[in-house]
């Protein structure tokens, strides 16, 4: 499910770049993914030169490695701000986002949403005119049929994400089940957005509609910063 185009290199410094923005005495969003995590090992470096800072992990995936560079924890019951969230994209158009190819989005969401500003950390692959990634959709284990008609009455087709070291499918962190839902291009995605919110048993989808403030784009020979 992962649309990795871009380079190492060129995640790292986006990654990088929107760690900078971070000052002394933020609590900050810790996004999922190859691109974010760069910026959460940033975090932990500037953590060991004295920056106070806390984080709030978006998965699994995102706690082990703040816990593993040294970026204290907390959570969204423990704070009263969220300064910022730093997170990965598959793509993104605009201020517009498509999430969730590490299956995190719902978690993502949460946490994006509770901060004050969302930088998104990206490579130039994910660089899009018009969204047209495969929407990820969370589901209850008893509505990966009916949610999947649903996904068909509103044009798209949806398949059960599978595990690729495991038989069967991909469970979420949260105990749920992986809709990748293809609508090919998505001309309105606050329309989308709405229609794929209503279905029943959908926990969280990946539109992200209009939620980045900056966008760090990574480039083999600097960063470019969107702001929105
Ligand atoms: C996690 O579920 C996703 O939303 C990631 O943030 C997204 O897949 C970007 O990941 P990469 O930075 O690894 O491309």
């Amino acid at each position: 499910m992962k649309t990795t185009g871009g380079s190492d290199e060129e995640k790292r410094k986006a990654g990088e770049s929107a760690a900078e923005e971070v000052e002394d005495g933020m609590v900050v969003g810790l996004g999922t993914g190859s691109t974010a995590a760069h910026a959460i090992r940033a975090l932990g470096r500037r953590v060991d030169s004295g920056l106070d800072v806390r984080g709030i992990p978006t998965s699994f995936q995102s706690r082990e490695l703040a816990k593993e560079v040294g970026v204290p924890l907390t959570d969204l019951d423990q704070v009263r701000q969220v300064h910022v969230a730093i997170d990965g994209a598959d793509q993104f158009s605009g201020p517009h986002l498509v999430k969730g190819g590490g299956g995190a989005h719902a978690r993502e969401k949460i946490v994006d949403s509770a901060a004050d500003r969302l930088l998104v950390v990206a490579d130039p692959s994910k660089s899009v005119k018009q969204l047209d990634h495969s929407v990820p959709v969370e589901v209850l284990p008893d509505a990966r049929t009916t949610a999947a008609k649903e996904v068909r009455t509103l044009g798209g087709s949806a398949s059960l994400r599978t595990a690729e070291r495991k038989d069967g499918p991909v469970v979420t962190d949260n105990g749920n089940l992986l809709l990748d839902c293809d609508f090919g291009k998505i001309p309105n995605p606050a329309d989308l957005a709405e229609d794929l919110a209503e279905i029943p048993g959908a926990v969280e989808h990946g539109l992200f509609v209009g939620m980045a403030d900056e966008v760090h784009v990574g480039k083999e020979d600097g960063v470019n910063v969107k702001t929105f």
